[in-house]
């Protein structure tokens, strides 16, 4: 594979790349998160208007990995005195395991400075980030159903106030939590069954 190159969009605006060039690398960063974001409702509002000024004020920014002109990752990161948090995390399908994905997490979490930010996973895709997060110790703290999308529910990986915390490290935690949550699914199914013994909701 060609040489991948890794940039943070806020030190090409501070090192005063033209406006359309860094126009054009946001722009190509949200066609790239289309591929993953398109089901999220109001997403591309939420890149124009909070992350992309986010990155002019510092709260915000965006790692990109690159061959040549073309984007193949990116992160795009909140970083305030109250979050951190890796807001969102892709690596194109065609360029995925060659260890973009680790170049960016490694990027990203000297950024933050936190090697344990904030971040929601869709269920489906945990185990893409298995071996990254073993490396970081990421817990799981909590599953939540219909936060962004309603296909899957959203894994919420090193949160504040863990309500499903394993106690363990996503590794080794994430057969454990899957059982977790289809058994409180189907105790909450089960609910709506009048006669189903009550006791054995709790
Ligand atoms: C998770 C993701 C970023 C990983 O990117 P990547 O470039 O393939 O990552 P790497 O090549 O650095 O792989 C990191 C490790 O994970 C492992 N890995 C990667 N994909 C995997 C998979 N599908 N299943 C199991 N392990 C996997 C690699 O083997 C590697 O292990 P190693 O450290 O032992 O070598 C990528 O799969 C992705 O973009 N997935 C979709 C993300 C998504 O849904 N984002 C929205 C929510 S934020």
């Amino acid at each position: 594979m060609s040489k991948i190159e890794i940039h943070n969009i806020d030190e090409l605006i501070k090192e005063q790349y033209p406006l359309e060039f860094i126009q054009k690398l946001l722009n190509d960063v949200l066609v790239l998160s289309m591929q993953v974001k398109n089901d999220y409702p109001d997403y591309r509002n939420w890149y124009q208007t909070i992350q992309v000024p986010g990155i002019y004020d510092g709260t915000r920014n965006i790692i990109i990995a690159h061959i040549a002109d073309r984007i193949v990752g990116f992160v795009s990161l909140k970083k305030t005195p109250e979050e951190k948090k890796i807001c969102t995390f892709y690596v194109e399908k065609n360029f995925r395991r060659n260890q973009i994905g680790t170049l960016l997490a490694t990027k990203a979490v000297e950024y933050l400075e936190e090697d344990k930010p904030l971040i929601t996973i869709p269920m489906d895709k945990l185990h893409e980030f298995t071996r990254i997060g073993e490396k970081y110790h990421w817990k799981i703290t909590d599953i939540k159903e219909n936060l962004y999308r309603t296909t899957t529910p959203e894994v919420i990986v090193n949160g504040k106030t863990p309500e499903l915390s394993t106690g363990k490290p996503l590794e080794k935690s994430l057969t454990k939590v899957n059982r977790i949550y289809k058994i409180q699914k189907l105790k909450s199914t089960l609910k709506h069954f009048i006669n189903y013994p009550q006791k054995l909701l709790k």
